[in-house]
């Protein structure tokens, strides 16, 4: 029994929205997915799938993304994305009656792993627009863009809590903390995000979001304050679920 995640798996069976564009990373990235999943993840296994699932618009566009999801091996777990529209926040309880026993929907919830509890939420990151210097170097921002993320941080931040207090009203006092943003924004050294994952000490911290090389290094990765931190985007993966617990 094991826990893996990956992120962004950005599928399209329906919406057709190719995602070759992006790099050679994508190119039949939905096969790399089937392929690396198949051959780590076992049927006594967890596999969190952090966010932006399907690029279709609405539940019965993003049918043939789900039911490819559904074939994966393992539980699965999934958390929002900002790009996953047919996920409305306020219908989490309704996806979780239609799709029970084949996929969970995380959010203002929990899910038990071992002597765990899985929380987690979209998270939110104040993405900008940045201004820069000649030299590449953050000199300002847009500032009512930022008071507006402030808002949707607050939101997030609620949701999460929410979690934690299911898990911990349930007995649970071990976690793992997963979000589809990155937990700080490229001008933060910490985050309420951080900040609960240190109040509660969580194992870990999962998140993805980030694509593409640049973006890699946009939040932390590795050990902070004694905890781990551990991008799982698929194009950072190459598609290959990352083992977040035995
Ligand atoms: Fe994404
Ligand atoms: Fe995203």
């Amino acid at each position: 029994m094991a826990l893996y995640a990956l992120g962004d798996l950005h599928l399209s069976f329906q919406a057709h929205k190719p995602m070759d564009g992006f790099g050679r990373v994508w190119k039949h990235h939905e096969r790399k997915i089937e392929k690396y999943v198949g051959q780590t993840v076992g049927p006594e296994d967890t596999l969190v799938l952090t966010g932006d699932h399907s690029w279709g618009r609405k539940l019965p566009e993003c049918r043939e993304d789900l039911a490819f999801i559904e074939r994966l091996p393992g539980r699965k777990v999934l958390l929002r994305g900002n790009h996953d529209m047919f996920w409305d926040a306020k219908k989490t309880e309704a996806l979780n009656r239609e799709f029970a026993g084949r996929l969970f929907f995380l959010q203002n919830n929990f899910v038990p792993y071992r002597d765990y509890a899985l929380v987690g939420t979209k998270g939110y990151t104040f993405e900008g627009p940045f201004y820069l210097d000649r030299w590449g170097n953050i000199t300002g921002w847009d500032e009512e863009r930022e008071a507006q993320a402030a808002k949707l941080v607050a939101r997030e931040t609620a949701r999460l809590r929410e979690s934690f207090r299911q898990a911990e009203a349930a007995g649970y006092r071990k976690f793992v903390m997963f979000l589809h943003y990155p937990p700080t924004s490229v001008l933060e050294e910490t985050s309420p995000f951080t900040e609960m994952a240190e109040e509660y000490g969580v194992e870990a911290v999962v998140y993805s979001h980030c694509h593409g090389e640049s973006r890699f290094g946009d939040s932390i990765r590795g050990s902070f304050h004694g905890i781990r931190y551990l991008l799982v985007s698929g194009d950072y993966l190459n598609f290959h679920p990352a083992q977040v617990l035995p």
